[in-house]
């Protein structure tokens, strides 16, 4: 691969340390990393080099929660620079450009540059504008290489603003240089979902509404805001993580297989899935959903406060930090069957999971005997912590009697490979390298997520209390969202 340089802007930021440079700096460790690469950070805040790369290490330290070498560090540091700029500013970008043309110059970079918005998302489309209006986004003379974009989430905050900043992307970017990145696709758990369906033959024909009850995706965190209240009151868990995240999750349980390993085939299947949820008319949004905010309560053994008292979060918020939706799929595979997706911050602990339920066994046999009623068979894509995937069963308890207890097939993806996963911002920032757009979503994706949603928006914009509940922090969320669950028929796993 070519060397590049990638620029970071929004470099002092919380992503650039907590996870982008982490996930570079892992795949320096495994050698992943072209020569000649460099990082360019980018921000307001006036630092030398050297006191950027010291930031990183502090952080870099701090991350490992234990012993660190700070030898490979500062040797993986040392491709890192910083620029000050006032990115609000048009006349910054003449600097700019000059700092990136010495870097190229310096270390052989053949003008390949990768821009990384990890900005505020209200200043993506002013950016994107202003690295056009510099004449960066295209190769000249000096600078030949490929250019390309990286764009944080959220992608917008409805189907319109979603449109608008794509139109205003794609004016600067033509579509191929564009990576829309969802960190969740990056996951190697979330990668393994698509072998696991169409890498082994017996799954795949039970994979239907034949066998098929509901299916439950759930990505539960214990932390709180953690310090990203103003971010988080513009956002709320439903633009956070579900618009994005789960509905991206859904997309890869329930699409049909892909023509080919191509990123256009992958891309190509899971819109037309998105495609076809079903939307909810605005009169039946309210049994559609619930949304929870958390009060205060107990988060690994000790008191924290309600979501309403964290910093920058308006006392009165109304702000969901929790939100369960049910939502289903109109098409061959998958009518009739609910799908349930549920998010929220400060729960009982952090899992994010797959449940598909199958549907009974008939308990004819059974039903005399001691256990009575037989427990459905259940397959659970564990994404994280602990991951790995489990089928539950019904076996034969030992003894004189017939009775049939569930019990679990394990696969951990520890045991079988001896090895933690690469973590997803390494593994897709390798990918924009490469030019691979297969993990990213692509423009009709983003905005199909956005126009399924958008009825639930437009109920809670006209009345920003609706359907929202309050949980005790440490909690499963609010018990309202037991009520989601068709007709009392299905619960809620607690995982
Ligand atoms: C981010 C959200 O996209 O995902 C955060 O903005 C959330 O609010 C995070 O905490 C969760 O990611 P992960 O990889 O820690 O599960």
């Amino acid at each position: 691969m070519q060397a590049s340089l990638l620029v970071i802007f929004g470099a002092s930021g919380d992503l650039t340390r907590r996870l982008l440079v982490p996930g570079l700096f892992e795949l320096f460790v495994e050698g992943l990393l072209p020569q000649g690469f460099a990082v360019l950070g980018v921000s307001r805040t006036a630092h030398p080099d050297d006191s950027f790369r010291s930031l990183l290490l502090s952080a870099a330290r701090e991350q490992a929660q234990g012993a660190f070498d700070d030898a490979p560090f500062r040797e993986f540091a040392s491709r890192v620079f910083y620029h000050p700029a006032d990115l609000e500013n048009p006349d910054s970008y003449a600097g700019l450009c000059a700092r990136i043309r010495s870097l190229c110059a310096d270390r052989g970079i053949p003008g390949n540059i990768v821009f990384y918005a990890a900005v505020a998302p209200r200043q993506y489309a002013s950016l994107v504008r202003r690295i056009g209006e510099a004449g960066l986004a295209v190769p000249t003379d000096d600078l030949p290489g490929f250019r390309r974009l990286v764009v944080e989430k959220p992608f917008g905050r409805d189907l319109a603003s979603a449109r608008a900043l794509n139109r205003e992307i794609l004016s600067v970017f033509r579509d191929e240089q564009v990576f829309r990145i969802d960190h969740f696709l990056g996951k190697e758990t979330v990668q393994n979902i698509f072998v696991f369906r169409f890498g082994n033959g017996i799954f795949e024909p039970v994979w239907n509404r034949n066998f098929v009850d509901h299916v439950q995706i759930t990505v539960a965190e214990s932390i709180g805001v953690e310090g990203r209240g103003d971010f988080y009151e513009e956002a709320g868990a439903v633009r956070d993580m579900i618009q994005n995240h789960l509905l991206q999750l859904m997309a890869l349980v329930a699409m049909e297989p892909p023509a080919s390993l191509d990123g256009g085939d992958v891309r190509g299947e899971r819109l037309k899935l998105l495609r076809s949820v079903g939307r909810v008319a605005p009169e039946r949004v309210g049994e559609m959903c619930v949304r929870g905010q958390y009060a205060e309560g107990e988060a690994g053994g000790r008191k924290v406060p309600a979501y309403r008292a964290e910093k920058s979060v308006s006392p009165g918020s109304f702000t969901e930090t929790y939100a369960a939706l049910r939502l289903g799929i109109d098409n061959w595979r998958w009518a009739g069957v609910p799908f349930y997706l549920r998010t929220g911050k400060r729960m009982a602990r952090k899992v994010s999971e797959i449940a598909i339920q199958f549907h009974p066994a008939p308990s004819l046999l059974f039903k005399e005997t001691a256990c009575g009623q037989l427990e459905s068979n259940l397959l659970v894509v564990n994404i994280q912590p602990e991951e790995g995937i489990f089928l539950r069963f019904g076996a034969k308890e030992p003894g004189p009697a017939v009775c049939v207890r569930p019990v679990d097939f394990h696969f951990s993806y520890r045991e079988a490979f001896g090895t933690r996963s690469t973590p997803a911002y390494g593994r897709l920032l390798l990918d924009v390298m490469h030019g691979d757009p297969t993990l990213f979503p692509r423009e009709e994706e983003v905005e199909t997520s956005w126009a399924l949603l958008d009825p639930f928006l437009r109920r809670w914009e006209e009345d920003p209390a609706r359907d929202l509940s309050f949980y005790p922090a440490g909690s499963w969320g609010p018990p309202e969202a037991d009520a989601l669950l068709t007709a009392g028929r299905d619960r809620w796993r607690t995982p």
